[in-house]
């Protein structure tokens, strides 16, 4: 007999090298900290949308055009995306995935991003500049968990592929990468330290 997997959810990841990431982070660290204090829209818009934290998403959206230092890290996160857009075998039609937003997020203690999608977008990811030890990581939900009304609860040792939710620990210089239409938050931060991302959206049109 032969049991099938099928319709995966492919979730990428990836870690840059010790030096490369060092570099990056210590500039992206400076510049996203000196956005949240120059950002006075965005620390209005966070109040609102992202209590205790500060995000640009509703302000400073496409840090990549604004900035050199994002914009390296954009050139550094395309090839992981072009990576695995051919492990997802998509038909771009000779189109190529292209960084369309880019923002900075700053999480202090207790601060949460409940469950969401990336609206009108094909690839979606997060970049880790700072992460404190014990600081939460970013929690996938089974994209077809609405559908299991009746379904048994799956045993807590059960295979990563089997649970309907997947934890990704937030590794400072590492790199995660999903379909936009993955379900997603970030767990409430639970420990002293700020951690700080940087996520961003590609699309294909
Ligand atoms: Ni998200």
């Amino acid at each position: 007999m032969t049991v099938h997997k099928l319709f995966p959810t492919l979730v990428y990841s990836a870690r840059f090298s010790a030096s490369a990431a060092g570099r990056l982070n210590r500039r992206l660290l400076r510049e996203c900290r000196q956005l949240s204090l120059d950002d006075a829209a965005g620390r209005r818009w966070s109040a609102k949308n992202y209590p205790g934290g500060y995000t640009s998403y509703g302000s400073a959206h496409r840090m990549h055009r604004l900035s050199p230092t994002f914009a390296a890290l954009e050139h550094a996160v395309d090839r992981h995306v072009a990576a695995f857009a051919r492990s997802l075998e998509l038909d771009l039609a000779g189109r190529k995935l292209a960084m369309t937003d880019c923002w900075v997020n700053i999480m202090p203690r207790a601060v949460a991003h409940g469950l969401h999608l990336h609206p009108l977008a094909t690839v979606s990811g997060t970049y880790y500049v700072k992460t404190p030890r014990g600081c939460s990581g970013l929690k996938l939900e089974d994209p077809r968990l609405e559908r299991m009304m009746a379904a048994p609860p799956r045993l807590p040792q059960a295979a990563r592929e089997n649970r309907p939710w997947v934890l990704f620990a937030a590794e400072a210089g590492c790199l995660l990468l999903f379909e936009s239409w993955l379900r997603h938050e970030v767990p409430a931060n639970s420990v002293a330290g700020e951690r700080i991302s940087i996520s961003f959206n590609y699309n294909w049109f």
